[in-house]
């Protein structure tokens, strides 16, 4: 069965490494019909809008999304292509998984998963400058909200993806200790759905500071982290950086409706056109599209290609240390799978 995915193939290297994705998702054989579409810069040269109609319908008709990095202009412009999907779709849950792939790193064998609620606390918009005497920006207020639905939904989310992946724990972290309205409400949220799911997974939380500070010292003790919108961007981060950096992650942005795939990484512009951009991290963002879409056995072949080509062939690409082009490091993870 053919199944149709949205494909926006972005800005700077974002062409050059969905091309790379595309193949290898050929080469697996799943059935994908991909319905390309414009958005960003591309959007803007052939459409006249970053983020047209005929993008957000195709979208909604297929529900699905593999999408190369689009450049936000700085300053002027027109605002974030990135936000604005998430707002459109209501991508309510924002999944990084973070596994090691290149060995001989600070830390081996790191394999977790980071759930990000994605739409609500101190994201939501109200940051605001107050003037006093004569100073402008005298003093700011920034206003975090948090609703019982929405913790709700993030949480149950990250236990049913635990679930279904056959992981052993949910951790969820907070700093209800401090913020006893906003983030007490997600930790008393996500305590009772956690006793729904009780004999299938297990969980237990942990203050925001003490988590960033055990990922550190002791990274292996978590499997799944669920965490609210700024703790979530932050440890997402420092979860990234444990097995290297943002060049082999992948992310998902996941809502009820639709589900839009992707790498960490942005444009690139300084190495675009030159057929030297590492396309595996979104590579390893069309395995969790496929994961998505209950392709688990394809999702899993991708996932170990990718990482024997690195580990075991030492076909790299030169942010690696390799010298391998986009085109022979997609052509050696076709062979693989
Ligand atoms: P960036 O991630 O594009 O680049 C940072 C550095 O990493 C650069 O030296 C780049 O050459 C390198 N790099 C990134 N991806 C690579 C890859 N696949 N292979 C080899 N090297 C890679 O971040 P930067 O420079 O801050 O942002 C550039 C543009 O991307 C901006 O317009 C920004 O707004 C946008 N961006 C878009 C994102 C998205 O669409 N999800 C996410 C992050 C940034
Ligand atoms: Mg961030």
């Amino acid at each position: 069965m053919t199944r149709e995915v949205t494909l926006l193939r972005g800005d700077g290297i974002g062409p050059e490494i969905v091309g790379a994705t595309v193949d290898v998702v050929a080469a697996l054989g799943i059935g994908i019909a991909w319905d390309e579409q414009l958005a960003g810069m591309a959007g803007v040269d052939r459409a006249n809008d970053p983020l047209p109609v005929a993008t957000l319908e195709s979208i909604r008709r297929t529900r699905l999304a593999l999408k190369g990095p689009l450049t936000t202009p700085v300053g002027g412009g027109f605002r974030s292509v990135n936000v604005a999907l998430r707002q459109e779709f209501d991508l309510y849950a924002n999944v990084r998984p973070v596994r090691t792939v290149v060995p001989g790193g600070r830390y081996e064998r790191i394999d977790l998963v980071l759930i990000r609620e994605n739409t609500e606390g101190l994201y939501v918009g109200l940051d605001h400058s107050f003037r006093v005497a004569g100073d402008r920006r005298a003093l700011a207020q920034a206003m975090s909200v948090i609703t019982r639905e929405g913790c709700e939904r993030v949480c149950r989310f990250a236990f049913d993806y635990a679930r279904a992946h056959g992981r052993r724990k949910v951790t969820v972290v907070h700093k209800a200790n401090i913020l006893k309205a906003t983030s007490g409400l997600f930790l008393d949220t996500a305590r009772l759905v956690a006793r729904e799911y009780a004999d299938a997974v297990a969980s237990d939380d942990k203050i925001v500071d003490n988590c960033a500070m055990q990922l550190v010292l002791d990274p292996w003790q978590f499997d799944v982290i669920v965490t609210t919108n700024l703790f979530g961007d932050i440890l997402s981060d420092e979860a990234a950086g444990l097995v290297g950096g943002l060049g082999l992650a992948p992310g998902g942005n996941i809502g009820t409706h639709a589900a839009i795939f992707e790498a960490v990484h942005g444009s690139a512009p300084d190495i675009a056109g030159r057929g030297v951009a590492n396309p595996a991290a979104l590579m390893l963002a069309a395995g969790m599209l496929l994961d998505h879409m209950g392709e688990r056995d394809a999702a899993e072949r991708l996932q170990r290609a990718i990482t024997a080509v690195i580990a075991e062939d030492n076909v790299r690409t030169r942010d690696l240390g390799g010298s391998a082009s986009t085109g022979e490091f997609a052509r050696a993870v076709a062979r693989r799978v």
